[in-house]
């Protein structure tokens, strides 16, 4: 009886198998489970007819052939119907799994890594900086004298102060406008020889537009020691920029002012987009206007409280969101901090 089952299961299998349509599956449930002669319900309604030892077995064999059976029939009615597998039958655990989507490094992080890593390779440290400073930091320590207006060039975020605290100039509070509030603090903890960048955001209170942002990102950087001349400064920036554009990029120094550098440059780079011949992003020009920098003013080491002298250095202050826009082709700086993903999906 137990084969006779067993034969019967198989040749089930393989109609179920077969079937193609809705009518041959009804066929087939017919011919097994039929009320009155299905093959499966006249063996199940004989069990209590046979021997007693063999009842409890063949019973149980032929009810869970019937599970079987049934579970097969449910399936071939979903796949005819569906023309899907449910997932549930045909779970395969040796199938990869399904890859999250991946995120994406901000292209404003990318920059700042390969900068640093430059940088890095050429023995500079990497100092993370306070956004939160004051005006003696952002101000009055790099040889801005006491409200003078060069500091209103710099739309400075003051933090608002209880006016009952008498809070003296040098420490009202800031938002820093530059990354160089962080000359003088470092040189405050550290002697020379000194090498050191800071990536970090700035905060200036400033009509937006396609190249300027109310908040945005430089890169400082310092270099002190007893013999540091203009040529360093010099070989410094064209290493970065040739290193991270992938190309000799030629430099020229143009005179600029800033009160803490002496004399102060502003470096133009030749335009890595025509390669100097003339283009709109250089306005036909072949130079683009990079980096402003200088050979750090002695008012400045005065405020470290280095030796009278003693010391030379240059110190830079690049714009980060620009190089990254001149990087990657970027147009507008406002896409950085726009969170819009189909901008930050493509890098
Ligand atoms: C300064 O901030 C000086 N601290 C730079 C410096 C450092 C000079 C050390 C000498 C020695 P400036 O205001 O020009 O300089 O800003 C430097 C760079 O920051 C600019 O060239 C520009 O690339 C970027 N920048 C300035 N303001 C904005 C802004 N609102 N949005 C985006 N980028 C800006």
């Amino acid at each position: 009886m137990k084969n006779k089952l067993l034969k019967i299961k198989e040749t089930a299998f393989q109609e179920i198998n077969k079937a193609k349509d809705l009518r041959v599956i009804e066929n087939i449930r017919v011919k097994y489970f039929g009320r009155k002669d299905g093959l499966l319900t006249k063996v199940l309604r004989g069990v209590s007819d046979l021997p007693k030892d063999s009842r409890k077995e063949i019973g149980s064999v032929a009810n869970s052939i019937k599970k079987e059976l049934e579970g097969e029939l449910e399936q071939a009615i979903r796949v005819i119907k569906g023309g899907k597998v449910s997932e549930a039958a045909f779970f395969d655990e040796t199938l990869p799994g399904k890859k999250p989507p991946e995120g994406h490094i901000h292209p404003l992080t990318r920059i700042k890594l390969e900068v640093e890593d430059i940088f890095k390779s050429m023995g500079f440290e990497v100092h993370e900086g306070n956004e939160l400073t004051n005006l003696y930091y952002n101000f009055l320590s790099l040889n801005f004298p006491e409200n003078h207006p060069a500091m209103d060039s710099y739309d400075t975020f003051f933090i608002k102060e209880d006016p009952k605290k008498k809070i003296g100039l040098k420490d009202r509070r800031v938002m820093r406008a530059h990354t160089s509030n962080m000359q003088v603090k470092i040189m405050e903890n550290k002697k020379p020889p000194l090498r050191v960048i800071v990536p970090g955001r700035c905060f200036r209170h400033e009509a937006t537009d396609a190249s300027h942002e109310h908040t945005f990102h430089q890169i400082e950087g310092f270099v002190v020691d007893e013999e540091i001349s203009i040529a360093n400064l010099v070989n410094t920036q064209k290493e970065l920029l040739s290193r991270i554009f992938n190309k000799d990029v030629k430099v020229r120094l143009r005179p600029g002012y800033f009160p803490f550098v002496e004399p102060g440059f502003e470096l133009d780079a030749s335009c890595v987009i025509c390669e100097g011949k003339g283009c709109s992003v250089c306005k036909k020009t072949g130079w683009i206007e990079l980096i402003p920098c200088g050979m750090i003013h002695p008012k400045v080491f005065e405020s470290a409280g280095y030796p009278k002298g003693k010391y030379t250095g240059f110190a830079f202050g690049m714009g980060w969101s620009r190089l990254a826009m001149m990087k990657y082709g970027i147009d507008d700086i406002r896409l950085f901090m726009s969170g819009d993903l189909r901008f930050l999906e493509q890098f």
